[in-house]
């Protein structure tokens, strides 16, 4: 094999970004990916394309329009009738959809000169001398790079004891997948991907139970968004979500499975069809021969690194999942950016502080910064502003006029220090006040911007608006 610039392990949003950036920097650039689909092809794109963001969208949106001809055109004097689910057809969506996407990077991997080894790579011996570069093994061969970028993202964490066979008991990448509707879906955890993929279960068809193990729900985002989710996920939606459930036994048997757990002081059992684990992801670290060359990685399996990705060995970088920070695809995206640059030679650096989440339920929630219980415990002084859709005009026309923008601000420099979502809309609404806090923007810039009307950016302006107690329209 030849000598390169730079080596990438992982095909994923860090790595082949990474690779591209490299690429556009003048660098002889090569990407070592393993990843092989279900009909055993290889495939770039990782998690994120292949099980992961693309795909779970396109269900979310195929079933979300199923409800939406079901339920949610009559308000509109629209009545639909003999609407349908095709699953096979709905499945095969979303598969093409996630082929188009992993094929258009084999297509940028050309146009960019990157060299795709395909196969599984890890570090063989440390370099002779300090001059020396860093070999990379892919199928018995050897490839060398002064710089290498460690991309190798991260796989589900699973019940231990349980196993997973992806037909019955599943990850992300059963759920994705089932040949048919679950009767009864049990889920087991009430995060991202229980929400995201028990939503889409659900409007198909499914009744879905979540068992999550901590007493809050969705711990992550502002109380109050977390508590309008909760209604109207648990009310309106009927997802029977349990929280502070102490699951003690799972059993598989020939027609699903039965799980035993304590919930509220009883013991309880749920029987269902099929369950879907979804308990969070770990870094996968799996044979890269990290231990032979040094390579240090944290209790909890994090590759450690600095805030520029700098690990703990001369030349080599780690990105994306593997490595601390979100586990979002964004996030690996501009660390495969920055760590291009500096290897070029550029000054770069990634933002932490304005990174936005998303979660893709309906409506949908969406954050950047910090959470007004965030800026408690940490005693800043702030101000809060919020302002419903309910009274928005094009939130009217939509039909969906649930949730609000939450905006939070210091109290004495007025800067904004986070803004939450929750609107069917909220992917979208949030960039503004990415933009906003990235440009170290305060409250009263977003008052005084102009927003289009009739549109749902004007309840972000309200939300300014009222930090200040000036909102307009209440
Ligand atoms: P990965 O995407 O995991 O890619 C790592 C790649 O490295 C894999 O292809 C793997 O095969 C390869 N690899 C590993 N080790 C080796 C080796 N030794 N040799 C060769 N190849 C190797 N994030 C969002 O931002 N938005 C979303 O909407 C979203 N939805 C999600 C939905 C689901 C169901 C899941 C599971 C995740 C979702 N995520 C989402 C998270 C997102 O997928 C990850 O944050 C992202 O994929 C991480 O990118 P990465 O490049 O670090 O790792
Ligand atoms: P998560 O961390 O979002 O949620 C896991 C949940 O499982 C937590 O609420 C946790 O308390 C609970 N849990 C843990 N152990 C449990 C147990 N034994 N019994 C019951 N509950 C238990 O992780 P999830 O949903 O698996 O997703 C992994 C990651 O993938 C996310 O954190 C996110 O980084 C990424 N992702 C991002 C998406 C997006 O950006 N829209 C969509 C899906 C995933």
């Amino acid at each position: 094999m030849a000598d390169f610039d730079v080596i990438v392990i992982g095909a994923g949003p860090a790595g082949y970004i990474a690779a591209i950036r490299c690429a556009q920097l003048g660098m002889k650039v090569a990407c070592v990916e393993e990843w092989k689909t279900a009909r055993g092809e290889p495939a770039l794109g990782g998690t994120c394309l292949n099980v992961g963001c693309i795909p779970s969208k396109a269900l979310l949106e195929s079933s979300e329009q199923y409800e939406h001809a079901t339920k949610g055109l009559a308000d509109h004097g629209i009545s639909v009738s003999g609407a349908k689910v095709d699953l096979a057809k709905m499945i095969g969506r979303k598969d093409a959809i996630v082929s188009k996407m992993t094929k258009g990077i084999e297509t940028l991997f050309r146009k960019n000169k990157i060299e795709w080894l395909k196969g599984h790579g890890r570090f063989s011996a440390p370099p002779g001398g300090t001059n020396d570069p860093w070999h990379i093994e892919v199928g018995g061969e050897k490839a060398a790079a002064r710089h290498v970028i460690v991309a190798t993202g991260s796989k589900p964490r699973h019940l231990p004891g349980v196993a997973v066979d992806n037909d019955v008991i599943c990850d992300n990448v059963g759920a994705l997948s089932f040949s048919q509707v679950p009767e009864r879906l049990g889920v087991v955890g009430a995060g991202v991907i229980g929400l995201e993929l028990g939503s889409v279960w659900r409007r198909l068809g499914a009744k879905v139970t979540m068992l999550e193990a901590l007493p809050a729900f969705l711990g992550a985002a502002d109380e109050a968004v977390a508590k309008e989710a909760w209604k109207i996920f648990t009310r309106d939606q009927a997802l029977d979500i349990q929280l502070a459930a102490d699951i003690s036994k799972v059993s598989p048997g020939k027609n699903g499975v039965a799980l035993e757990y304590k919930h509220e002081g009883a013991q309880k059992r749920l029987e269902c069809d099929r369950l879907v684990i979804s308990i969070g992801r770990v870094p996968n670290t799996e044979g890269l021969g990290a231990e032979a060359v040094g390579l240090k990685i944290d209790a909890r399996g994090f590759i450690e690194v600095d805030e520029h990705c700098r690990s703990s060995l001369p030349g080599v970088f780690a990105i994306g999942d593997v490595v601390r920070g979100p586990m979002l695809a964004h996030k690996g995206e501009e660390e495969g950016v920055m760590v291009a640059e500096l290897i070029a030679g550029q000054k770069s650096h990634v933002n932490y502080d304005a990174i936005p989440w998303v979660i893709y339920t309906h409506p949908e929630i969406a954050w950047v910064g910090r959470s007004e219980q965030q800026l408690k415990a940490e005693s800043v002084p702030y101000r809060s502003g919020q302002f419903p859709f309910a009274i928005n005009g094009r939130a009217l026309g939509h039909g969906d006029t649930r949730g609000f923008v939450k905006m939070l601000a210091h109290q004495k420099t007025d800067e904004i220090l986070g803004v939450h979502v929750i609107n069917t809309h909220a992917s979208e609404l949030i960039a503004e006040a990415v933009v906003a806090m990235e440009f170290r923007a305060a409250s009263e810039d977003i008052a005084r911007i102009v927003h289009a009307h009739p549109s749902l950016s004007e309840v972000m302006h309200e939300a300014a608006l009222a930090l200040d107690k000036r909102a307009l329209n209440m």
